[in-house]
């Protein structure tokens, strides 16, 4: 395939990708007055050898330090064994494949939070899209998929598993759409201010969904579910217990399945933290969802107290999710030009 008919059909898949995906046209544009958001430099990532890396990592040290343009990432399917990290000097990279179920970033390290994660997101205004996100290392401790502790992070159908762990929500304000993800144990935990929006949620063995960390009552952290699904083969899963005393996890208009333990949430053998949790559902729907037996510290939400996490003012408004790029350029920099067929 020569560079024109690669850019044209890029271009064609790129529409389908727009066309079928309603949350990136409602997503506005950040105003931001050195970055312009409709254009983004591309760089194709290609285990074949035919775009300008093999490897992913490669494609991210490739991005100049402190960059000011949108880098558009294009990871060609396959199943890349890498470790990622995004360093903190590298805002603005759109990191996207085709379709989750083929484009597959893959490790299996376990043991500790810090070392294990597969993918680490340190820098801020971090885009993914159509990627799958995995830590194998399996059922014997904490292994990290997915590290996001970059400011202004969003998620859009990504397919994130592990079994403890998964989802390292750490820091900053966040946004997943439509991504599934899977675990067993504390598999979204973390101090983050994010708001899941239709995503599928699959545990896979008794343990908590959330482990969330908010640690004071002046911070803002918190994760919010909202038109989520919940489903899994364990059974005895409870929504949440908290990692931080403050912790804060609210379901809204989500299907639980009968995994869901009936009381619905637990205080980690911690009774202080009864008072201090605040922990809410909030029209949810399904066998799982039923409060009747529900831990009493746990909050049946009316519409005012549901209100404030039902819109994305939770993460610091819509302004900072930015649409798709529709204009793609290829680096003047020579550091990308030479980079080129080196691999
Ligand atoms: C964006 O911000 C710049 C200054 O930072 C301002 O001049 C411009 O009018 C703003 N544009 C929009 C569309 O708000
Ligand atoms: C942003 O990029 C688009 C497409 O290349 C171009 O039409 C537009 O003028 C650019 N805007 C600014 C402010 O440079
Ligand atoms: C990037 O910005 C940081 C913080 O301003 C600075 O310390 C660093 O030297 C910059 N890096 C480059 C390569 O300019
Ligand atoms: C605008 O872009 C600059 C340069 O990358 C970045 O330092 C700054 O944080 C951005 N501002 C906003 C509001 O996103
Ligand atoms: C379910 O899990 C809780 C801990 O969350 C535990 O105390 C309880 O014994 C478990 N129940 C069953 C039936 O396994
Ligand atoms: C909820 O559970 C209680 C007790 O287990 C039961 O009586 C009630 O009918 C259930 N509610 C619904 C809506 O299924």
């Amino acid at each position: 395939m020569d560079a024109t008919s690669f850019i044209i059909q890029f271009h064609l898949i790129l529409i389908l990708l727009i066309c079928c995906n309603t949350s990136t046209n409602l997503a506005m544009a950040a105003n931001n007055s050195s970055t312009n958001f409709s254009t983004a430099i591309l760089i194709r990532v290609d285990q074949s050898g035919q775009g300008d890396f093999k490897k992913i990592q490669d494609a991210i040290d490739a991005v100049p330090s402190n960059n000011t343009e949108l880098f558009f990432i294009w990871v060609k399917p396959g199943t890349y064994r890498e470790k990622i990290v995004v360093p903190a000097d590298k805002p603005f990279i759109t990191l996207s494949g085709t379709e989750a179920s083929n484009t597959i970033i893959t490790s299996s390290e376990g043991g500790d939070i810090t070392e294990s994660p597969t993918v680490t997101v340190l820098a801020s205004d971090f885009v993914a899209r159509y990627l799958t996100i995995q830590n194998l290392f399996g059922t014997s401790g904490k292994a990290v998929a997915l590290k996001v502790k970059g400011d202004r992070g969003a998620f859009y159908s990504c397919r994130i598993q592990s079994y403890q762990d998964t989802l390292l929500d750490d820091s900053g304000r966040h946004y997943y759409n439509n991504c599934y993800i899977e675990g067993a144990v504390d598999f979204i935990f973390g101090s983050a201010a994010s708001l899941y929006e239709r995503c599928h949620i699959h545990s896979v063995a008794a343990g908590a969904i959330t482990a969330q960390g908010r640690e004071t009552p002046l911070e803002n952290s918190g994760f919010t579910f909202l038109g989520c699904k919940i489903t899994g083969t364990g059974g005895n899963t409870s929504l949440g217990r908290p990692w931080g005393s403050y912790s804060r996890v609210v379901f809204a208009y989500t299907f639980m399945a009968n995994i869901i333990q009936p009381e619905g949430w637990n205080d980690w053998g911690d009774s202080t933290k009864q008072s201090t949790s605040y922990y809410g559902e909030y029209k949810c729907y399904g066998p799982g969802a039923n409060r009747s037996k529900r831990v009493v510290w746990s909050r049946s939400l009316s519409n005012e107290d549901a209100a404030p996490f039902l819109t994305k003012n939770m993460i610091g408004g819509r302004s900072w999710l930015r649409p798709t790029p529709t204009h793609f350029k290829r680096s003047g920099s020579t550091n990308i030009v030479t980079s080129a067929g080196e691999n």
